[in-house]
């Protein structure tokens, strides 16, 4: 099992330590939050001793507890903390969306590949054996794919918060916030991983007070079909998410987190396509991020690095399209 310190301290991290130890993928040593009594609190909710805590990053980064650091902070501070990561030898696992922006991502690439460590991004849905069936029904009727459908819209947990005045990080500009930044990282994984990079990408989002996108629709076109994204924060869809392939169509319950597959036939008839689901849609992630590094396999790691570099480059393109600047931009 390979060793484990954390940055960000929610629900998330919790979630991947619990898969990251029930698939002896990771172990657990080093806890780090901008507060020791956070830090103390949290291996207290997980039920944890002998965790080493951290407030200073710096030290954190710098001790060799461990030999992987998963980011789930805000995601305008994954580029600054993971870079400090690489820079001390650490294999980063990177919450989605990687970085804000391109600049931010082909520093991150650079450093990496210099200092011989991985970096992976947590797009927890492409490993899981659901999205490998639609993967697989996607290569087994190319000649006739079409096009797709796919909506990620769900009503936040902190819209409400927004709403009455306050403003979550989810909202905030400064921190890389937005429906596109958030959910549409899912959405643009799937087209990218079952289609390709897309030729152009147009996204007409609807922007809140706080100059983020609360929802929106996305376009991204390729050779021969378009694919359309729904995506929000502000409101809950049920619609299911569809790929085309002429008579035929693919139904999935969800593009972000998806629990069923389903066939419509050319006489219309839904199929049910069998397939495994696990309880922690992370646990697939944490198996292959540890082989991937145990096995030295660069063939399966340039792949996933290949995606999250493709995924990253349209989120910036939607956002060029739609005019949406990030303050990490402007660091440029
Ligand atoms: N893969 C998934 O299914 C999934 C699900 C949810 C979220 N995520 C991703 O996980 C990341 C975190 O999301 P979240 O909703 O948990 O974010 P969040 O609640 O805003 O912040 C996460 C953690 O970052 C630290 N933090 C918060 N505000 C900060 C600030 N101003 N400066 C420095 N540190 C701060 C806090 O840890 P401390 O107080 O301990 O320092 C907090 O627990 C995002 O990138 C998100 O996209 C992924």
């Amino acid at each position: 099992m390979r060793s484990l310190g954390i940055i960000g301290t929610n629900w998330i991290t919790q979630q991947f330590i619990e898969a990251a130890e029930e698939t002896e993928s990771f172990k657990l040593t080093h806890v780090y939050s901008r507060t020791e009594e956070k830090a103390q609190e949290f291996v207290d909710k997980m039920n944890k001793s002998g965790i080493n805590l951290s407030d200073d990053i710096n030290k954190f980064l710098a001790s060799d507890d461990f030999d992987t650091v998963y980011i789930a902070s805000p995601n305008a501070l994954h580029f600054a903390q993971a870079r400090l990561a690489i820079e001390n030898g650490k294999n980063v696992v990177l919450e989605k969306p990687s970085t804000s922006n391109v600049r931010e991502f082909s520093i991150l690439d650079t450093l990496a590949h210099a200092k011989g460590v991985y970096v992976f991004e947590a797009a927890r849905q492409i490993h899981e054996p659901i999205f490998k069936t639609v993967q697989n029904y996607v290569d087994n009727n190319r000649d006739s794919l079409s096009g797709a459908t796919l909506s990620y819209v769900k009503y936040s947990s902190r819209y409400d918060a927004f709403l009455a005045g306050n403003l979550p990080n989810i909202f905030n500009p400064k921190f890389s916030g937005g429906a596109l930044y958030d959910l549409g990282v899912y959405p643009v994984y799937d087209a990218v991983v079952l289609f390709g990079a897309p030729n152009s990408v147009d996204y007409e989002p609807e922007i809140l007070s706080s100059g983020i996108d609360g929802s929106g629709s996305i376009t991204l076109k390729y050779d021969k079909f378009d694919v359309n994204i729904l995506i929000g924060k502000t409101k809950n869809s049920y619609m299911p998410s569809e790929i085309y392939f002429g008579k035929k169509t693919l139904l999935m319950d969800s593009a972000g987190d998806i629990n069923r597959v389903t066939e419509a036939n050319e006489e219309k008839k839904l199929t049910e396509i069998p397939t495994n689901k696990s309880d922690n849609p992370m646990d697939s992630e944490t198996i292959e991020f540890a082989r991937i590094m145990n096995e030295k396999d660069t063939k399966a790691y340039e792949k996933l690095f290949d995606y999250a570099k493709k995924v990253n480059r349209v989120l910036e393109q939607a956002r060029t399209s739609a005019g949406l600047v990030f303050e990490a931009d402007k660091e440029e």
